[in-house]
């Protein structure tokens, strides 16, 4: 009644932004991502351990801010008969601050359940649970290179590339602590109401992934940097175009871009991408990983720097 389990945030390469169903969180269009290696999150998920309801401690800390989530995606695994769960969990990057936390935590929560309750649930059927409770997190599921496709029913994810098919490294710049302002979900839907830009966001969607999908296959690198930063960009200008503005970037998210252009302007095989926080994660070639590393560590108001690998697919690790 006891397992744990280890998963690693993702990246979107091609974004996902906004819902075609609010309910089910089904998102409105496809996406394709990174999953990373270095960023962990390791959670324990013991179905007898609790009193009377379920109980979050993460780093060490009680958390209710995440609960009613955790506890919605416990009562679609189990019934909402089950007993209560005590999770602890243990994160090594920060959380809701536009690394992708959510994303990590529920491929977690779904695949420590799974074995918990020894419910051999497959590893699509999780994909879904996870993605009901945070769109991204459906794609940790899977290592390397994800693309998620949505169907009028629901999702479908599988991995396009293996993590060590195509090795490439990832920088993170990490431009603030802190929470974020607005969360993914609410400015989403802020977007899907009031940005002039959101119905041709949605449209326009199937172009990028298969050109995204296309370039990770016959790995061609350049490719894949120009249709990831353009999808980077129209997704932060559907955002930017919404009333109230979502604006997650600072002074450092653009100094981070312009030491990118610099670098591809010198010409080194790049690229950069950005979610909904001011952190920029710099994709690059692992044989030019140090020089880019330094470059960005290097460029003005960003705070600290993490980098990583692609990795592998949630996972469980032990049953204690
Ligand atoms: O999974 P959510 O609801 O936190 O939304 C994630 C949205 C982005 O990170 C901005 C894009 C993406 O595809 O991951």
């Amino acid at each position: 009644m006891r397992a744990t389990a280890i998963a690693q945030p993702n990246i979107a390469l091609v974004k996902y932004w906004g819902k075609a169903d609010i309910l089910r969180n089904l998102p409105a269009v496809g996406s394709l991502s990174i999953t990373l290696d270095a960023l962990t999150t390791t959670m324990t998920v013991d179905l007898q351990g609790a009193g009377r309801a379920d109980e979050l401690i993460l780093n060490g800390q009680i958390n209710h801010k995440i609960m009613p989530r955790v506890s919605a995606c416990l009562d679609r695994l189990l019934g909402k008969n089950r007993g209560p769960a005590a999770i602890r969990s243990e994160c090594n990057f920060p959380i809701a601050a536009g690394l992708a936390s959510s994303a990590a935590a529920f491929a977690a929560l779904v695949v420590a359940t799974n074995a918990a309750a020894d419910l051999s649930l497959d590893k699509l059927s999780l994909a879904r649970a996870a993605g009901a409770a945070s769109g991204s997190a459906a794609r940790s599921l899977y290592g390397g290179f994800v693309e998620l496709s949505v169907t009028p029913e629901d999702i479908a994810v599988e991995s396009v590339v293996e993590e060590n098919a195509w090795p490439l490294d990832v920088i993170v710049a990490v431009n603030a602590h802190g929470p974020k302002a607005m969360s993914s979900g609410e400015a989403m839907q802020l977007s899907a109401q009031t940005s002039p830009f959101y119905d041709r966001w949605v449209k326009s969607q199937d172009v990028d992934l298969a050109a995204a999908r296309t370039a990770v296959l016959e790995r061609d690198f350049s490719k894949l940097a120009e249709v990831s930063e353009h999808s980077c960009l129209k997704m932060h200008s559907v955002m930017w175009g919404s009333r109230p503005p979502v604006v997650y970037w600072n002074a450092a998210t653009i100094a981070c871009m312009e030491s990118v252009r610099q670098m591809q302007c010198d010409g080194l095989d790049v690229f950069f991408t950005v979610d909904a926080g001011p952190q920029v994660k710099v994709i690059c070639l692992p044989e030019i990983a140090d020089e880019v590393h330094s470059i960005v560590r290097g460029t003005d108001g960003v705070l600290s720097t993490m980098r990583t690998a692609l990795g592998q697919g949630a996972r469980v690790v032990g049953d204690g």
